[in-house]
């Protein structure tokens, strides 16, 4: 188990989402790692009819995030699971986890540094239904200029962003949302995004946010950590990019 707070992480298998800002801790838990024992409380989320490939990926989920609490002093007890399947962070912290490929994966933050953090880690793989469900229309027309080679990965790049971003906002929110609420255009270190008006009051379609994406392997990893939004509305900027505007219309993107 290794917890890597910062970019002071040293090579690893699966690379950490690059320039993390300080606050923020990513930890991962390994297939090749004597499978964790979860911590008291959290065996009840485990049903005796879970599969093992399942009651593993809690596991090392459950592992990775208590490691990355760590990192930030947060770590308090067992994290549950709220109704919509969300993670119940400690008061004061927040955060996403992912599986995938025998690895479990936490991206945390200080709940006052953020207004919220998604990770998903994919392993490459065809998926051809995803093009029915994932891309909106601008989405489709970026990937389909892109090399034949390249598209495969590329569609599962923009999901994995996605799921990211739904990590980061169903707390937000607090009900589920499709992929055509999100628009991602590519950029060199992941993806822009921004959602249709009237999902999230703090974030119309104007604002856009960053989702970072890397691949090691077969395996891609996304993460998202959003801007805090000040008390009067503006956006807190330090430790932070914007993304450049999206091609897409405002009308485009309407709830
Ligand atoms: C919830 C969802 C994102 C999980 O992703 P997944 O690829 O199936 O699985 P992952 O291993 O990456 O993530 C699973 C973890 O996500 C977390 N998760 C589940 N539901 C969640 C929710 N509503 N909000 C935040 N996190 C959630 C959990 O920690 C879960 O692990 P656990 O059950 O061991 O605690 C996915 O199943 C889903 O419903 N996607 C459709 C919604 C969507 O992506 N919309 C696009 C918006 S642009």
């Amino acid at each position: 188990m290794t917890a890597l707070k910062n970019r002071a992480a040293a090579a690893v298998d699966l690379a950490p989402p690059p320039d993390l800002p300080t606050f923020a801790a990513f930890a991962v838990s390994r297939p090749s790692e004597p499978l964790p024992v979860v911590e008291s409380g959290e065996e009840d989320l485990l049903s005796s009819s879970m599969v093992p490939a399942r009651r593993e990926a809690f596991s090392r989920g459950r592992a990775a995030a208590h490691a990355a609490l760590r990192a930030i002093h947060f770590d308090r007890g067992p994290i549950l699971s709220g109704s919509g399947r969300e993670p119940l962070w400690p008061d004061g912290a927040t955060g996403a986890i992912s599986h995938a490929a025998g690895f479990g994966v936490a991206l945390v933050a200080p709940a006052e540094d953020t207004d919220g953090v998604g990770v998903d880690l994919e392993e490459l793989r065809n998926v051809p239904e995803l093009w029915d469900h994932v891309p909106r229309p601008e989405e489709r027309s970026w990937l389909g200029n892109l090399e034949a080679t390249e598209r495969e990965a590329a569609m599962l790049a923009l999901f994995s962003a996605k799921e990211s971003v739904f990590k980061a906002f169903f707390p937000r929110i607090g009900s589920y949302f499709g992929f055509e609420r999100a628009s991602l255009a590519p950029t060199a270190s992941g993806f822009v995004g921004r959602l249709a008006d009237g999902l999230d009051r703090d974030y119309p379609s104007h604002r856009t946010f960053a989702i970072t994406s890397v691949r090691s392997g077969d395996l891609v990893l996304t993460a998202v950590i959003l801007p805090k939004t000040a008390a009067s509305g503006e956006v807190s900027r330090s430790g932070y990019r914007d993304g450049p505007a999206l091609p897409t219309s405002e009308s485009e993107l309407e709830g």
